[in-house]
C-alpha cells in the first residue's frame, strides 16, 4: 500500500556515477564562448544561415566547391575520400570570407572498416567495455580520412522484432540502452573532442521512433507522456547527461507531431529540461517530410515549423537555405533562434579542433582492419552469441568427431554476416564460419561443406540432394541460417519473421538423417523459430556478427570460448505478439495458472471457460526466451539473497546481494541481473524493471557474492502530469539469471 508523502525528484540517481563524468571536454569552455561570439558577430544573415545546411556529397566535386562558395555549407554528408574531403575543406577554409571548416559527418554504426556485430548484437554482451572499445576502433578507423561525426548510437527503444531498425538498436530496456549508449559516445567521442581520433557522436531518433505502429518503418507513434518520459526518453537523457554532441530527431511523429515540428520534444525536454546545449540535426529530408505527414503546407512552412521547434541543422531537406531568410523578413522565425542554432554549431567546430587542424593528414599505412581492431571485433562477436538451447551437443569435441557437416546459406555469406549499416566495410576482409572453421580444424576433421540455398530467401531446392549427402556423411551437421543483411535494416520491415526462403525445409530434411544439429542463426532481428526448435540439438542465436563472426562462432561451437550473451529483446515464439516486452504492465486479468490454449478448449466450450485472462491461445503468456536469457557451457546458482534493510527512504540506499555459484566444470561469464517492481503506483508500473547488472567471471566451483545498491532516488518515475515523482510503498527486487526467474526480496520506500 502506498502511504502519504510524494516526493518530487529532481534527477533519477541510478545513472549518476556515469553523469559526472562528461566526455565532451569542458576544460576551454570559456575561451570557445568567446571564440564564438567574435565569429557570430562578424556573420552574415547568409553565412549563419549556411552553417545550418548539411548536404551530402553524392554531387560532382564543382558543384559542391560551388555551393560551398556560394552558400556557406556547414556540413557534408557521406564524403569518405581523405583527399576529397581535403579538398572540399580547402573551399571552405581558403575559399570563403570567414574560412569556418566544414564537419564531414558519416552513419559509422557498428564500424567503419572493422565491422562489429549489429549494435543488437552488441547489447547482447551486456558489457559496456565491449561496447566502448568497439566505438574507439570504429572512430580511429572513421577519423583517420577526416570524418568527425557519426550518426549514431541510436537509442530507439525496440520491442518489435518486424521493424527492420531494431538491429540498430540496443533493444526493448532503457537502463541497458541508457549504459550502452553512454558507452559508446565515450568510445565515440573520448574525453577530448579535439583529440583528432574523436568522432562527434549523435544520439538517435529523438523520439518514439522505435515505437512506430506494427513495427513498419516510418510509421505513425502514439505514446502517452508517461511512455515518453518512463521508457523511450530515458536513454537519450543518459547520454545527454554523458555530454553526446549532438541528437538527431526521429522521422515519425509523436501523437500527431512531427518529431521535426515537435517544440515540445525538442524545446521542453531536450533544452529546457534536460539543459542540452548541443546542435539537433533533422533526419534525413525529415523538414520537407512534414509536407507528406500532412503537418506543412509547403517548403517554406515546413523550414518555418521546423526552425521555432528548435531543429539547428536541415540534413538534406533543403528548406533552410532558400527560405530563412524571407521568414525572418516575415518576423515567422527569430534571429535569436538562428543565431543560437549557429552558436552550437561553431562550438562544436572549435571544441573539434577544427579551426588549428582543419584538414586531414593522409597516411600511407590506413588503421583499416588493424590486427588489434580484428581482436576486438572477434571477441565483441565472441560475447555477443546467446546460446538458446543446448542438449549437451555443444560444444563440440573435435577429437571425437571425424566429419562435419556445414551447411546452409550463412555458414559462407561474407557480405550478410556484417549486417546492415555498412557502408565502408568491405565484405572481402570478413571471415566467414567456413572460413574459420576450415582454418581451425581442416587439419583435424573432415569439413564437408554444402550450402544447399545459395542465399537465406533462395527457394530453389535443387541444392538440398547435396547437403543431405553432406549431412549423411557427417558426425554433426551445423546449419548456418538466418536472414540476408539486406532483410533488416532502415524500411526493411518484415512481417513474417520466421527463417526465409527454403531454409525450414532444408532444416526439416537434414533433421531427419538422425545427425545431431547445430543451428547457427544470423539475422537482424529475432527469427520465428519455436517450430523449427524441437528439430534442433542446439541452437546458437548471433544478430548479424560483423567482419570476425566466423572465427568467433567457431571458438563458441568448440568451446575454446563460452557462450555468455543474453537476450536483449524478448524472443518471440510467434510474431503476432509483437510488441513484446518483459516490463509491460499487469493488466487488470494477468494469466494466472495453467492456461486453455488453442489445442486443450474442449469442444463447445463456454464462452466464460477461459478464465478469460490477457494471453493468446496459439502463444500463450510468454515469449519462447525472455528478455536477459542466455545459457552457457556450465551452470550457475544463486543462493542467499540478503537485504542491509528493507526500509529505504528517498535520500539513503540499500544493499541486496546474492551469492553466485558456478556450478559446472568450466570458467564462464554470468550477467547478474538486479529488477525491481513498484507494487502500486498513482501511474500504474511495470511488472518488472531493469535497474543494474554486473557480468562476472567465475572459475569452475566459485562462488562470489554479488551487491547492487539501490538508492531510493532511483525508483523515480514520471507522472501523467510529465512530474517525476517518487512514491512510498512496497516493492518487490529480484537478483535474477534474466527477466523471468530470479531470487525475490521486499522492501518498503518511507
Ligand atoms: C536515417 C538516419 C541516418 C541518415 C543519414 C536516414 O535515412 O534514418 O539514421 O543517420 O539517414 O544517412
Amino acid at each position: 500500500m502506498k502511504k502519504g508523502g510524494v516526493v518530487f525528484c529532481m534527477c533519477a540517481a541510478i545513472l549518476l556515477s556515469a553523469c559526472d563524468k562528461k566526455t565532451v571536454s569542458e576544460k576551454d569552455s570559456d575561451a570557445i564562448d568567446h571564440k564564438v561570439e567574435k565569429l557570430l558577430s562578424k556573420m552574415t544573415l547568409e553565412e549563419k544561415i549556411g552553417q545550418l545546411d548539411q548536404i551530402t556529397s553524392a554531387g560532382n566535386f564543382d558543384e559542391l566547391a560551388g555551393r560551398i562558395k556560394g552558400y556557406f555549407v556547414g556540413s557534408i554528408l557521406n564524403e569518405t575520400n581523405p583527399q576529397v574531403i581535403n579538398d572540399l575543406q580547402r573551399v571552405a577554409v581558403e575559399e570563403t570570407r570567414l574560412g569556418i571548416p566544414l564537419i564531414f559527418a558519416r552513419d559509422v554504426i557498428h564500424g567503419f572498416k572493422t565491422i562489429f556485430p549489429v549494435p543488437l548484437g552488441q547489447a547482447a554482451s551486456w558489457n559496456p567495455e565491449t561496447v566502448e572499445a568497439g566505438a574507439r576502433v570504429a572512430a580511429v578507423e572513421a577519423a583517420s580520412t577526416g570524418i568527425r561525426w557519426t550518426f549514431a548510437p541510436m537509442l530507439d527503444i525496440s520491442r518489435d522484432a518486424r521493424w527492420g531498425r531494431i538491429m540498430e538498436s540496443f533493444g526493448e530496456d532503457p537502463h541497458l540502452s541508457s549504459i550502452l549508449g553512454i558507452a559508446t559516445v565515450k568510445g565515440f567521442q573520448g574525453s577530448d573532442l579535439s583529440d583528432p581520433t574523436a568522432i562527434l557522436a549523435c544520439a538517435k531518433h529523438f523520439v518514439g521512433y522505435g515505437a512506430v505502429e506494427s513495427g513498419k518503418d516510418y510509421n505513425i507513434t502514439i505514446l502517452s507522456t508517461e511512455q515518453l518520459r518512463n521508457v523511450y526518453l530515458r536513454p537519450f537523457k543518459a547520454v545527454v547527461d554523458a555530454g553526446v554532441g549532438t541528437v538527431m530527431v526521429s522521422f515519425n511523429e509523436v501523437n500527431g507531431i512531427p518529431n521535426s515540428g515537435n517544440g515540445y520534444i525538442l524545446r521542453k525536454v531536450l533544452r529546457d529540461d534536460w539543459g542540452f546545449d548541443g546542435v539537433i540535426v533533422s533526419d534525413w529530408n525529415s523538414i520537407g517530410e512534414m509536407i507528406n505527414h500532412g503537418y506543412a503546407e509547403s517548403p517554406v512552412h515546413a523550414a518555418e515549423i521546423a526552425m521555432n521547434a528548435g531543429v539547428d541543422i536541415d540534413m538534406e531537406s533543403h528548406v533552410y537555405t532558400p527560405f530563412l531568410a524571407q521568414l525572418l523578413k516575415e518576423k515567422k522565425v527569430k534571429v535569436s533562434d538562428i543565431d543560437d542554432a549557429v552558436r552550437r554549431i561553431l562550438k562544436l567546430k572549435f571544441k573539434l579542433g577544427l579551426f588549428e587542424n582543419p584538414y586531414v593528414e593522409i597516411k600511407e599505412d590506413p588503421v583499416f582492419y588493424a590486427p588489434e581492431h580484428l581482436e576486438i571485433a572477434k571477441q565483441a562477436a565472441i560475447e555477443s552469441a546467446i546460446l538458446l538451447k543446448n542438449d549437451g551437443t555443444l560444444p563440440l569435441d573435435v577429437s571425437s568427431l571425424n566429419a562435419v557437416a556445414v551447411i546452409g546459406p550463412m555458414a559462407d555469406a561474407p557480405h550478410d554476416q556484417l549486417g546492415s549499416w555498412v557502408f565502408d566495410g568491405e565484405k572481402a576482409h570478413t571471415v566467414t564460419p567456413l572460413t574459420a572453421l576450415r582454418e581451425a580444424f581442416g587439419e583435424q576433421v573432415k569439413i564437408h561443406y554444402a550450402a544447399g540455398l545459395a542465399y537465406s530467401r533462395d527457394t530453389d531446392r535443387k541444392g538440398f540432394t547435396t547437403a543431405l549427402a553432406v549431412a549423411r556423411s557427417s558426425d554433426v551437421i551445423l546449419f548456418f541460417g538466418g536472414e540476408e543483411s539486406i532483410l533488416s535494416g532502415e524500411a526493411h520491415c518484415r512481417a513474417d519473421i520466421t527463417l526465409p526462403g527454403a531454409q525450414k525445409e532444408l532444416l526439416t530434411e537434414i533433421a531427419k538423417t538422425g545427425k545431431p544439429v547445430v543451428l547457427v542463426v544470423m539475422a537482424g532481428r529475432a527469427i520465428e523459430i519455436y517450430k523449427e526448435l524441437p528439430l534442433v540439438n542446439a541452437y546458437l542465436f548471433n544478430f548479424h556478427p560483423g567482419t570476425m563472426g566466423g572465427p568467433a562462432i567457431t571458438d563458441l561451437l568448440f568451446g575454446k570460448a563460452v557462450p555468455s550473451g543474453k537476450l536483449p529483446i524478448s524472443y518471440p515464439k510467434m510474431v503476432g505478439q509483437s510488441p513484446l516486452y518483459y516490463n509491460h504492465k499487469n493488466t487488470g486479468r494477468p494469466p494466472v495458472g495453467e492456461l486453455q490454449t488453442i489445442d486443450n478448449i474442449p469442444l463447445e466450450a463456454g464462452q466464460v471457460s477461459l478464465g478469460n485472462t490477457s494471453y493468446f491461445l496459439d502463444a500463450g503468456k510468454d515469449p519462447l526466451f525472455p528478455f536477459g536469457f542466455g545459457l552457457s557451457y556450465t551452470t550457475f546458482e544463486y543462493n542467499d539473497l540478503q537485504l542491509s534493510s528493507t526500509e529505504l527512504t528517498a535520500d539513503g540506499s540499500l544493499t541486496a546481494t546474492c551469492m553466485v555459484t558456478n556450478t559446472g566444470a568450466v570458467a564462464a561469464a554470468e550477467t547478474v541481473q538486479l529488477y525491481i517492481r513498484d507494487k502500486v503506483g498513482s501511474v500504474t508500473r511495470p511488472v518488472r524493471e531493469l535497474k543494474d547488472f554486473h557480468k562476472i567471471v567465475l572459475q569452475p566451483g566459485e562462488s562470489q557474492p554479488v551487491s547492487f545498491t539501490i538508492a531510493g532516488r532511483s525508483l523515480c518515475f514520471y507522472n501523467h502530469e510529465d512530474v517525476e515523482i517518487l512514491e512510498p510503498g512496497d516493492y518487490s527486487l529480484w537478483i535474477a539469471p534474466h527477466s523471468a526467474a530470479g531470487l525475490e526480496g521486499e522492501f518498503r520506500l518511507q
